[in-house]
């Protein structure tokens, strides 16, 4: 079987790639061109993967991977994926994240034999106030969850249209060890081990009290693969069913390293707070439980600690 991951240098791109050498795959990804590479995540399996360049703005360049490749399942994780960035860059972030999945329907997928996975996000439903599930209606409150409801209904389309195999995965947030800095948790975690080790005084946050369901990357690309493996195309909300706040994981992260949280943060209004801000998220992941047979295997407390362990490892240079 041959994957093609867009996304591949990304959190989620580097766990999947991974998963999928597991399992047998020829796994193929997607890279920019940038002036520094940027092969953090996939420098251990950088041997095993064939990568191709290309960036989701250019059409041309995915045709040419798609006719080189011909894989058998795509995975489409790539995206401006900053939600705080989407005001500063919606366009760039709807050209990418939006219109960016349509080009790798386009390309890939509309007249091939290819499975097509979308990576969907909870940041679709906006402020909603009860528990999401995959019949909850979408009402983004960021340029971000605009762009990926475009190419959520998209990736519906297309599936409707053209009889292909095309699933979202509406994932909610999820985290790990190669979480992007800029994100809330890891920035905790990498700045509750610099405050460890003596090399940062303070933590600057915005709104601690937003709540998230916050789940582990590596279960999550599990069932981006399960999705993938069904008989019939299904959408599938994948969560934990938990919520905790900014509040309760910065307290947790510092513990783990025996500091008070209050000792150490600061809150900075003018830098974090976001224009249109969503205030709580829980989702329900029934469907993934009786079709998928998928349920997280990392809860809240072991995220926090091995994120802030592996940091610590980090800095003890
Ligand atoms: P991430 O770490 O930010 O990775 C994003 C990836 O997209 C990177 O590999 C990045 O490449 C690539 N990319 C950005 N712009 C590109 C472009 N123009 N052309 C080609 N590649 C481009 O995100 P993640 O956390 O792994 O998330 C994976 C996907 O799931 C994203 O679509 C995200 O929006 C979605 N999602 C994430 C979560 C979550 O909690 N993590 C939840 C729901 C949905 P560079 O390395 O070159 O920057
Ligand atoms: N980033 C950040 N930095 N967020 C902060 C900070 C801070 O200093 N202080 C408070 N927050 C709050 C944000 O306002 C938000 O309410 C919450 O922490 C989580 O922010 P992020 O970690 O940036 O994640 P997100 O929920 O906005 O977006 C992530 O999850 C989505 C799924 O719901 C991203 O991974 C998206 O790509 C993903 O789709």
């Amino acid at each position: 079987m041959k994957a093609f991951i867009t996304g591949i240098t990304g959190q989620d791109g580097s766990w999947l790639a991974e998963f999928l050498l597991d399992k047998g795959y020829e796994v193929h990804g997607l890279v920019r061109r940038l002036s520094k590479p940027n092969y953090e995540n996939i420098t251990h399996i950088k041997n095993d993967v064939i990568l191709h360049t290309g960036d989701l703005t250019d059409t041309a360049s995915l045709s040419t991977a798609a006719k080189k490749v011909k894989p058998d399942e795509v995975y489409n994780l790539a995206s401006q994926s900053f939600v705080g960035a989407s005001w500063d860059s919606p366009i760039a972030t709807t050209d990418v994240t939006g219109l960016g999945a349509l080009r790798v329907l386009e390309a890939f997928i509309r007249d091939n034999d290819c499975k097509f996975y979308q990576a969907s996000s909870s940041e679709m439903f906006g402020n909603s106030t009860g528990i999401i599930n995959e019949d909850t209606p979408l009402r983004p409150r960021s340029p971000y969850g605009c762009a990926k409801v475009l190419a959520h209904n998209l990736t519906t389309n297309y599936r409707e249209s053209y009889d292909i195999f095309a699933v979202s995965g509406v994932l909610f947030n999820h985290e790990s060890e190669r979480r992007g800095l800029e994100f809330v948790t890891r920035k905790i975690t990498d700045a509750v081990a610099q405050i460890k080790k003596g090399k940062l005084d303070k933590l600057e946050l915005g709104n601690i009290d937003a709540k998230r369901d916050w789940g582990y990357a590596k279960d999550y690309v599990e069932a981006m693969w399960l999705m993938l493996q069904q008989d019939t195309p299904e959408d599938m909300v994948i969560a934990t069913g938990k919520t905790h706040s900014v509040k309760d994981f910065c307290e947790k992260a510092f513990k783990r390293v025996g500091l008070d949280w209050k000792e150490y943060t600061v809150y900075n209004k003018d830098e974090h707070l976001r224009p249109a801000e969503l205030d709580w998220l829980k989702g329900d992941s029934t469907k993934a439980k009786m079709l998928l047979n998928w349920e997280p295997s990392t809860n809240f407390n072991d995220l926090v600690n091995l994120m802030v362990d592996a940091d610590l490892k980090r800095w003890d240079v």
